[in-house]
């Protein structure tokens, strides 16, 4: 790391805007003085781009902190400003979604019809008892269905709560109680890879736990074929939403009225629910979409390949595309299905403009070769996003070059679940870019990075990314624990906010992102806990003790390495490799079942010890030199010292 490190801080490339896209670029130099009155500059968004029922008067209140209402006295409706507005004004024949299938047949979604869609369900769950207030688990694969799912539950002022469709029953489960949810919205199943697989099975066993209020569960027909069902509680979409009506008034809430709740996992055991209100959350997503992405919704097609299961989805795909009234993609499936140049054709078939994506993508299309891309006619692309992680100089090189024509400005955007929008990003149009660095806070963003005593270090210098202001999309905390809010994001510097993630600052003041500091790891883009994944081992009869560490990995950005001891009963299976008798095979699949099959370790090494230190913590710096095939670090604070010769020599043996 040390080496990039000095890599890094010697990047000398950069790429000025060309003239052109600057002359048209929505974005400019001017946005920066325009924020030096953040409150001013916020609320001048917030009236731009959204249409309000009730008109605010307040702006921020932060004498609660680290609470910072936003727009308090304002109420708005969020599917109102997502679809009505436009299709009153004129707009309804817009697509607002071309859908790609699986399968290649696609669909084309106008704004008209989504609104009535939307509007239809909205009357079809107020039927089936979801009132202002309730929580609503959707769990649903990449169909427009999707978002006509949270759209109405927005309409009808119902928080709802997404869980990715790659997460298990036992996910689902803990997710709905510790929302208590009412209702899942979910599929009988997908298409992943040109087959089936079942969803709705996974409900059926989350709710056979008995202990949910789920009192229905509607589902949308996706795959066809046999599900079990339960009468009493199951409910069709096609029984119940074609029939509704498509008269329906979304109901105007206060802007701090609850949009959603989404878990993402933390450095304990149990995901967070992440919080997130109305007002604020719109007003960022939607000035980010439209400045960092340079959006010109009468042109522009524009394409995120975020699920609608993570935070990048719910942003930048179900709520700021549709309230900018742009014209997006949606495609269900994987990039190499039924071949590896898939997406490259989704570009070419729709003329996409605007492409926002993952490293984790660009690293697997680079090691498919450029031959892929350069088979299709990419000309129509004039802007790239990358986000999630890390872009490394080479990937982003890459990016550039082969993807974007060396004409296309890369927009490298740093966020989180909970900050709900983009904070850190050039500005295409004005920021010259450097390959691998985010940058610069957006206008109206307070940042800063500083050392263990929170001081702000200087050009050259790294420590702890921390957000010095309060900002419009920020979390409203932890949904039923407020105090783990405070607790884990404004307790480690008093009065910022704790981000955790490393990062430094070039000799120029630009921000370099080095990845968590923390237990997280960061899998393809995807957030999982170290802590989460030991837990689910543990549960498994045959471990004692799990270790989990983040090693890094070439495609993925980090792997899940496990180390586990096992309980002394089943030492000796650890030998027996056969056929349903394969530890390591039966630990991963049981990480898939109580996790998701995202979570599952690349590799369990089975040892007899874990590297401690005298107060019993397990030490996972070492471990993680040991999955990094590095030198093992100082082992002089461990309790014994001879364990970590004692697991590399384990290793060696196999
Ligand atoms: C990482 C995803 C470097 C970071 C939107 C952050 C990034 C975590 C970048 C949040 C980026 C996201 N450069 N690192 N451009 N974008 N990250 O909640 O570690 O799934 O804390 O939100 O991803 O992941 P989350």
């Amino acid at each position: 790391m040390s080496d990039d490190l000095e890599n890094l801080l010697h990047e000398e490339r950069s790429f000025p805007p060309s003239p052109e896209f600057a002359a048209q670029a929505n974005a400019s130099a001017g946005l920066f003085e325009e924020a030096v009155d953040r409150e001013a500059f916020w609320t001048a968004q917030a009236r731009d781009l959204l249409t309000w029922d009730t008109a605010f008067t307040q702006v921020l209140d932060f004498s609660d902190a680290p609470f910072a209402p936003w727009f308090a006295d304002g109420t708005l409706n969020a599917a109102y400003n997502a679809l009505d507005r436009h299709v009153d004004n004129g707009l309804g024949e817009r697509v607002a979604i071309h859908f790609e299938a699986e399968d290649g047949t696609g669909e084309t979604w106008t704004y008209a019809r989504l609104r009535d869609e939307v509007a239809r369900t909205a009357n079809a769950l107020t039927g089936l008892g979801v009132g202002l207030g309730d929580r609503v688990a959707v769990y649903m694969p990449m169909i427009p269905q999707a978002v006509v799912a949270m759209l109405a539950c927005a309409r009808i002022g119902a928080p709802h709560s997404v869980v990715f469709g790659g997460f298990s029953a036992e996910a689902l489960h803990s997710r709905i109680l510790d929302a208590s949810a009412r209702m899942v919205i979910t599929t009988d199943g997908q298409f992943r890879r040109g087959t089936t697989m079942p969803l709705k099975g996974a409900v059926d066993e989350a709710i056979a736990h008995g202990d949910t209020p789920i009192e229905h569960v509607l589902v949308y027909r996706r795959t066809g074929g046999e599900v079990a069902w339960d009468e009493s509680r199951d409910v069709w979409w096609h029984d119940v939403v074609p029939r509704q009506s498509t008269e329906h008034t979304p109901v105007p809430v206060p802007a701090e009225h609850p949009l959603f709740i989404l878990y993402t996992s933390g450095t304990t055991g149990k995901p967070k629910g992440i919080l997130h209100t109305t007002g604020g959350y719109l007003t960022q997503t939607a000035y980010t979409h439209r400045n960092v992405f340079d959006l010109k919704p009468e042109t522009d097609v524009y394409w995120c390949t975020a699920d609608v299961g993570w935070i990048t989805g719910h942003s930048y795909v179900a709520y700021a595309p549709l309230v900018n009234g742009a014209t997006q993609v949606i495609y269900e499936g994987t990039p190499d299905t039924p071949h590896r140049g898939r997406w490259w054709e989704i570009v070419q078939k729709y003329g996409v403009t605007i492409l926002y994506t993952a490293p984790t993508a660009i690293r697997a299309c680079m090691k498919w070769g450029e031959e892929l891309p350069n088979g299709f006619d990419l000309s129509s692309l004039r802007l790239l996003g990358s986000v999630g992680e890390p872009i490394n100089p080479e990937a982003w090189m890459w990016y550039r070059r082969v993807i974007g024509h060396d004409r296309c400005p890369i927009v490298d955007t740093w966020w989180q679940t909970e900050t709900g929008a983009i904070m850190i990003s050039p500005l295409p149009g004005v920021t010259a870019t450097k390959p691998g660095s985010a940058q610069r806070a957006l206008p109206g963003i307070g940042m800063d990075v500083v050392n263990d005593l929170g001081e702000p270090v200087p050009n050259g210098g790294g420590g702890y990314l921390v957000l010095t202001e309060p900002w419009p999309a920020m979390l409203r905390g932890i949904w039923g624990d407020q105090e783990r809010y405070r607790e884990t994001y404004w307790s480690r510097f008093p009065g910022m906010y704790f981000a955790g993630d490393g990062a430094k600052k070039d000799d120029d003041g630009d921000i370099w992102l080095l990845g968590r500091v923390d237990d997280v790891m960061n899998i393809s883009g995807h957030r999982l806990s170290t802590t989460e994944i030991e837990s689910a081992l543990v549960s498994h009869p045959y471990v004692a003790e799990a270790a989990v560490v983040g090693a890094a990995d070439d495609t993925t950005g980090q792997a899940v390495v496990a180390f586990v001891i096992l309980r002394g009963e089943f030492t000796e299976l650890a030998d027996e490799v056969g056929e349903g008798r394969d530890v390591v095979a039966q630990l991963r699949a049981h990480v898939a079942h109580e996790i998701g099959p995202i979570a599952k370790p690349r590799d369990i090494l089975i040892v007899n010890e874990l590297p401690k230190t005298r107060s019993g913590k397990i030490m996972r710096r070492l471990l993680k030199d040991v999955a990094d095939h590095r030198t093992v670090g100082d082992v002089t604070t461990l309790a014994d010292s001879s364990v970590m010769s004692l697991i590399q020599r384990g290793l060696a043996g196999k």
